[in-house]
């Protein structure tokens, strides 16, 4: 197995909310992305999906826990590898208007990244940028083009190509398709796919979409209310899901094969807050396997197949017949 190039151990983010609450946002999530791998982060909106991605990026509040590149604590970095740091790993927000600058160019935005590194020239910054423009697909005679005489998923493809200017290691996707439609959705997965190969990336695809997140990652880990619940292959986890969690984001989508055996599971409620977060399994208020235990104890992440690990008291009943187990009654 590859060494991990980024990794998040135990790691909790809380935010000051008020003049003596907080809210922990991330709670004790530990993570691996390994060098070549897609790895995707689903759950509800409010669950810690950006709060992790900005830790992974050092650029959350870290409470508790280590976030490591390349094996080194990334609070101990000095300037040097700081910097280094910040140009491997790179974001692609949401928001294709975000990282473009409406008085700007289309090449000058993507351009700007390498601007302020100071790399090379201007000649050389400009053919830089101009080269990542074509690679994300858009024709020369956008480059002069402000970002309003775009369509959304031209600025999202020109976003991408301002990600790609400090030739990352890293490309974490924090709802990149969320604000496009079906059709422009899968052109940009697609484009992700190629651009994965050409330019040699490791990514964090981050998405409440299961059926996004499954077309392009090669493991899943499911987070709930600041929790990984479940991690296993984007496989396992489709096939055979061994948290209720999951299961009800599978039962909700209609792209993904159907691997609930015809076990439709409603989640009831909404999410609720993290700022007072239920006791024991976070999920209990809205399980339909909850039980007294489950509000009592809070369940470890256990590995509990090979590479497939769920966050659930119940596992070994709930899943006897995936885990291949006679449960005693
Ligand atoms: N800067 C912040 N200040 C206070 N609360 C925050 C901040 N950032 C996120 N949160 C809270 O943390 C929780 C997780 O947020 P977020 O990481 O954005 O989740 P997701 O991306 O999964 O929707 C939410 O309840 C959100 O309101
Ligand atoms: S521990 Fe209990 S409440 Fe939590 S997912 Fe398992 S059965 Fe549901
Ligand atoms: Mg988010």
């Amino acid at each position: 197995m590859t060494e991990p190039l980024l990794s998040l151990e135990n790691v909790s983010v809380r935010f000051p909310i008020g003049r003596r609450r907080h809210v922990t946002a991330v709670d004790g999530v530990s993570l691996e992305l390994r060098e070549g791998e897609t790895l995707g982060l689903i759950g509800e909106s409010g669950s810690g999906k950006s709060t992790v991605a900005r830790a992974a990026m050092g650029l959350a509040p870290i409470a508790e826990g280590t976030v490591r590149w390349r094996g080194k604590d990334v609070s101990t970095f000095n300037a040097k590898e700081r910097r280094a740091f910040s140009e491997a790993v790179q974001m692609v927000f949401q928001d294709p208007h975000s990282a473009l600058d409406p008085r700007r160019t289309i090449l000058q935005s993507v351009r700007e990244p390498l601007d302020v590194m100071g790399r090379g020239n201007k000649k050389d910054r400009r053919e830089v940028a101009a080269k990542a423009l074509e690679d994300v697909g858009l024709a020369t005679q956008m480059l002069s083009r402000y970002p309003h005489q775009l369509s959304g998923g031209q600025k999202q493809r020109a976003n991408i190509a301002r990600a790609l200017v400090t030739n990352p290691k890293v490309l974490v996707c924090d709802e990149s398709v969320a604000a496009l439609d079906v059709a422009l959705q899968a052109e940009i997965l697609n484009l992700l796919q190629d651009l994965k190969a050409e330019y040699d990336l490791t990514i964090l695809f981050i998405s409440h979409d299961l059926s996004v997140v499954s077309y392009l990652a090669d493991r899943i880990s499911v987070m709930y209310l600041g929790n990984i619940v479940e991690n296993a292959t984007t496989e396992s986890l489709v096939e055979q899901s061994l948290h209720p969690y999951s299961e009800a984001l599978l039962s909700a989508q209609p792209l993904v094969h159907d691997s609930s055996e015809g076990r439709r599971i409603v989640l009831k409620g909404d999410i609720p807050s993290p700022v007072s977060p239920p006791p024991g399994c976070r999920f209990n208020t809205r399980c339909q396997f909850a039980q007294e235990g489950c509000r009592e104890v809070k369940p470890d992440l256990v590995e509990v197949l090979p590479g497939h690990a769920s966050a659930c008291l119940r596992v070994d009943e709930l899943y006897a017949d995936r885990l291949g187990r006679t449960v005693a009654s």
